[in-house]
């Protein structure tokens, strides 16, 4: 079975080694070069670690990577059954997607969107086939973290729905069905967390001190702050504001030092900087 995933950021590209890794055909494509060449070499960086710690030969190496295509080209969402969307969390930019995706892919394919928690229903009406659109939203790093929530639209239908989940155990991950709304489950949950701990850190919190009271306190493998970092202080900003402006309800309100933060380009590891300073491999320096 192929399958096509439409953006080759870091949850895009994570996804598409996802299902490499599970020996689907795989073809990642995105319009920016920069993204595919980005992608492939951390891809490629990542499987070379993966030898070197022993955890894979040479040969399943290149068995993986030689089903992973990386392509500029829309039109090759062809002849894929499953076309997952990973692009920017922007409605008007994913109906796009959404509207290009239907016009060329075969009739019985099924489409997803990766989205943290826009309307799946919305995405879905963007297309002549919305009993086959639903949400499948992956965690970073996509390859790594168990979980993949199950979002149906207002259309999804039974088969859609059924065979995204057999999908999803074959690829290795363990499904929740989340509801149609703003943050899904686990955003809805986490994000309002890592806000309140950006709230303390205006309040004249340490950043360290907060991270050590959830990884010591609670068993958090990563602390708050440095999630965010870890996943983009611009990405997590985008789905506390989704929150707040979904549920129009001020419980959501996000911190104003992380809206700072953006402006300055103090994006998290991604631009060097964020709660805390990153060296040119990601590393934390201080
Ligand atoms: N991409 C792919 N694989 C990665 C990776 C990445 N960015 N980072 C780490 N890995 C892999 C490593 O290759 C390694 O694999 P092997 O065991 O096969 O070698 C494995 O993960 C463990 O890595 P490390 O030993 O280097 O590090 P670790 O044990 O400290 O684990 C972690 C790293 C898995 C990221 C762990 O710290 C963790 O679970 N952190 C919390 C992550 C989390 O909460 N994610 C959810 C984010 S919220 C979200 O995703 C929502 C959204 O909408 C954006």
């Amino acid at each position: 079975m192929k399958v096509a995933v439409i953006g080759a950021g870091l949850m895009g590209s994570g996804i598409a080694q996802t299902f490499a890794q599970a020996g689907y055909e795989v073809t990642n494509i995105d319009t920016f070069p920069a993204s595919l060449e980005k992608a492939g070499a951390n891809v490629a960086r990542l499987f070379e670690k993966k030898v070197a710690k022993g955890k894979l030969t040479e040969e399943e190496k290149k068995k993986i990577l030689g089903r992973l295509t990386y392509s500029g080209n829309m039109e090759d969402v062809k002849g894929a059954a499953l076309i997952v969307e990973a692009v920017p969390e922007n409605m008007e930019l994913k109906k796009s997607v959404f509207a290009t995706v239907d016009g060329l892919a075969d009739p019985d394919s099924i489409l997803v969107s990766n989205t943290s928690g826009l309307s799946i229903s919305e995405i879905a009406a963007a297309t002549k086939r919305p009993n086959k659109v639903m949400g499948a939203h992956f965690f970073y790093p996509a390859p790594v973290m168990k979980l993949l929530e199950l979002i149906r639209g207002i259309a999804t239908d039974d088969k859609t729905y059924e065979t995204m989940k057999e999908i999803a155990k074959q690829i290795g991950k363990t499904t929740v069905d989340a509801p149609e709304l703003p943050g899904f489950m686990v955003n809805r949950i986490l994000v309002p967390m890592q806000n309140e701990a950006a709230f303390m850190v205006m309040e004249g919190c340490k950043p360290e001190d907060v991270d050590n009271a959830m990884k010591l306190g609670c068993n958090f493998p990563m602390g708050p702050l440095e999630l965010t970092d870890f996943v983009g202080v611009d990405i997590m900003l985008g789905t506390m504001k989704g929150l707040y402006s979904g549920f129009s309800d001020s419980k959501y309100r996000p911190c104003p030092l992380l809206e700072n933060m953006v402006k300055a380009g103090r994006l998290g590891k991604k631009s060097g900087q964020g709660f805390y300073r990153y060296d040119e491999n990601g590393n934390k320096v201080g």
